[in-house]
C-alpha cells in the first residue's frame, strides 16, 4: 500500500502546501493550513478506494422521473422531540451531529435514545472516548434505564470504531464525541481541526456504505469553536444544536441543517431527575414570572420551524463610560448595533452614552428578525424606566429605514398569544387580522408601519 502522504490544507480556499506555512501561499489568509493527508496518486489500492468502489457500485444512473420517489424510511426514536427535529426518526446511512455546550445533556439524551431504539428491536452501539464504560453504565442507572441492552464501546481511534462498526453492523451508532477521536495516519493531536474533520469523513463514508445511521456528538466551545463541530457542518445530514441555560432545566434542540426535513424546527425538553424528558406543550415555559409589568421587559412571539414560542426579551440600558459597552445573550450583537442606530435616526431615542444590554430569557437563541420590534421596545422601555402595558406582547422586522415589515406567518404568532391570555399586541400593518376576524378575542391589536408609531402608540397606552 502507497504511503499516504501529509500535505497542508488551507481552511478557507481549499488550497494545499506539501509544508506548514503561517499564510496560505494560495489565499493569503492566515493561520489557516491545517494537517490533512493526501490521496495517493499510484493504482494500488488506497484506504479510499475499497470504499469509493462500494459507493460505485450502489448508484447507477437514471433519470429523475425513473426514481422511485417515495420518502426515506424513517425509524422513530421513541421520544417525540427529537423525532420533530429529525425530520421524524433516524434514516438510513444518516449523519446526525449533534452540538452543544459541555454539560448540556448531549450524552444523555443519546443514551435515552439509544435505549429506547434497542427496546424496539433495533441494534445500537454507543461508542464512548469521553467516559469509562461504567459511568455510562452508572448514567444508564440513573436514568432508570435498568437491563438496557445497548452495546457500550470505550474506543477513541478510529480504524478500531470503523472495524467495530463493520463487524456489529448496527442500526445506528453514537460517536460521543467526534473531538476524542483520532486516526493514526495523522500525526495533529486529537481534537484538532484535522483530526475532527479527517475522522468526521471517515465514519460519514463508513455510514453512507454500510447503511449505519451515526450520531457524532461535538462540543462547541465558548471561544469560536476553533475544533468545533462548524468545520462538519457541510459533510453531515443533519446538524441539531442544543440551546438553554444549563442553570435552568429547559432545553432547545434545534435543527440548523436537515436533508431529511425542515430546519429551524425545535425540540423542547426538561432536564428532571430522570433525564431530559419532551415539553410537548411548549409556549409559555420562557417567560419570567413578573407580578407586576417591570420596564425594560417586552414578550415576544417567536416562530422557528412549526411551533410558537413566548419568549422574554429584556433590556438595560445604564449610563456608561466613554465606550459604552453593547452586549447581547441570545440575539445577534450586530443586529442590536443596527436597531440601536434605526431607534436613534428613526424614533429619537439616543443612547450613545448608555451601556446596552439585551437578553432573550431562558438561554433561548433568536435569529429571526422579527424579535426586532420587541428589542426596540424592550430597551425604550429600560431607557424611559416605564414598564410596558400589562400582557403585552410585539413582533416584527424593523429595517434600516424606520418600517415595520411583517413577520412570517402573523395570525399564527397572534393566535398563541390570545391563547395565553395576553390582551395588548402591536405587530406590522400586513400582520394585522382582518376586521371580521374573531379569533383574537380578548387581544387589542394595534398595527404599525413604523416604529416611531410603536412607540408613541405604546406611550399612548401608559
Ligand atoms: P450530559 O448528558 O453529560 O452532558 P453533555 O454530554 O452534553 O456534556 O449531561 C450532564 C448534565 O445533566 C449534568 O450536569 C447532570 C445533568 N443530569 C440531570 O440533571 N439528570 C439526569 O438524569 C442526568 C443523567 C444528568
Ligand atoms: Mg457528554
Amino acid at each position: 500500500m502507497a504511503k499516504d502522504k501529509t500535505i497542508y490544507t488551507c481552511n478557507d480556499c481549499g488550497g494545499t502546501s506539501p509544508k506548514w506555512l503561517g499564510k496560505c501561499p494560495h489565499c493569503n489568509a492566515w493561520n489557516t493550513l491545517v494537517e490533512s493527508i493526501a490521496e495517493s496518486n499510484a493504482p494500488v489500492k488506497n484506504r479510499y478506494s475499497s470504499q469509493f468502489q462500494s459507493l460505485a457500485k450502489a448508484s447507477e444512473v437514471t433519470t429523475l422521473s425513473d426514481i422511485d420517489a417515495t420518502d426515506m424510511a424513517r425509524t422513530p426514536t421513541g421520544h417525540e422531540e427529537l423525532d420533530r427535529v429529525l425530520g421524524g426518526g433516524i434514516v438510513e446511512g444518516g449523519v446526525v451531529l449533534i452540538g452543544g455546550d459541555p454539560g448540556i445533556g448531549k450524552s444523555t439524551l443519546l443514551l435515552q435514545a439509544l435505549d429506547s431504539l434497542q427496546r424496539a428491536g433495533q441494534r445500537t452501539l454507543y461508542v464512548t472516548g469521553e467516559e469509562s464504560g461504567a459511568q455510562i453504565a452508572l448514567r444508564s442507572r440513573r436514568l432508570g434505564l435498568d437491563g438496557s441492552q445497548v452495546q457500550v464501546l470505550a474506543e477513541i481511534q478510529l480504524e478500531k470504531i470503523l472495524a467495530t462498526l463493520d463487524h456489529i453492523r448496527p442500526t445506528i451508532a453514537v460517536i460521543d464525541s467526534i473531538q476524542t477521536v483520532y486516526s493514526d495516519q495523522l500525526t495533529s493531536a486529537p481534537g484538532s481541526v484535522a483530526q475532527v474533520r479527517e475522522c468526521a469523513a471517515h465514519l460519514t463514508r463508513a455510514a453512507k456504505a454500510s447503511g449505519v445511521c451515526i450520531v457524532l456528538v461535538g462540543h462547541v466551545t465558548k471561544e469560536g469553536a476553533l475544533a468545533g463541530p462548524r468545520v462538519l457542518e457541510h459533510m453531515v445530514d443533519t446538524v441539531l444544536y442544543f440551546e438553554g441555560d444549563t442553570h435552568s432545566s429547559f432545553r432547545l434542540v434545534r435543527a440548523i441543517k436537515n436533508r431529511f426535513g425542515a430546519v429551524n424546527e425545535i425540540g423542547v425538553f426538561a432536564m428532571t431527575e430522570k433525564g431530559l424528558k419532551g415539553v410537548s406543550n411548549p409556549s409559555a415555559i420562557f417567560l419570567s414570572q413578573h407580578s407586576e409589568p417591570v420596564p425594560g421587559s417586552c414578550v415576544m412571539v417567536t416562530l422557528e420551524g412549526t411551533r410558537p414560542l413566548l419568549v422574554e426579551i429584556q433590556a438595560l440600558v445604564d449610563s456608561g463610560g466613554p465606550s459604552p459597552r453593547r452586549l447581547s445573550v441570545g440575539l445577534d450583537r450586530d443586529r442590536l448595533a443596527m436597531l440601536l442606530a434605526v431607534l436613534h435616526r428613526h424614533a429619537g431615542v439616543a443612547c450613545m452614552d448608555q451601556d446596552v444590554f439585551v437578553n432573550a430569557v431562558g438561554g433561548v437563541r433568536i435569529s429571526e428578525p422579527a424579535a426586532d420590534l420587541a428589542v426596540m421596545l424592550a430597551i425604550a422601555s429600560s431607557l424611559r424606566g416605564k414598564a410596558l402595558p400589562k400582557g403585552f406582547i410585539a413582533f416584527g422586522e424593523v429595517g434600516l429605514a424606520g418600517e415595520v415589515r411583517p413577520a412570517p406567518r402573523g395570525q399564527e404568532r397572534l393566535k398563541e398569544a390570545a391563547k395565553l391570555g395576553f390582551s395588548v399586541a402591536i405587530v406590522p400593518k400586513a400582520n394585522a387580522p382582518k376586521k371580521n376576524d374573531k379569533s383574537f378575542d380578548g387581544l387589542t391589536i394595534h398595527a404599525v408601519e413604523r416604529i416611531e408609531e410603536a412607540l408613541n402608540l405604546v406611550r399612548s397606552l401608559g
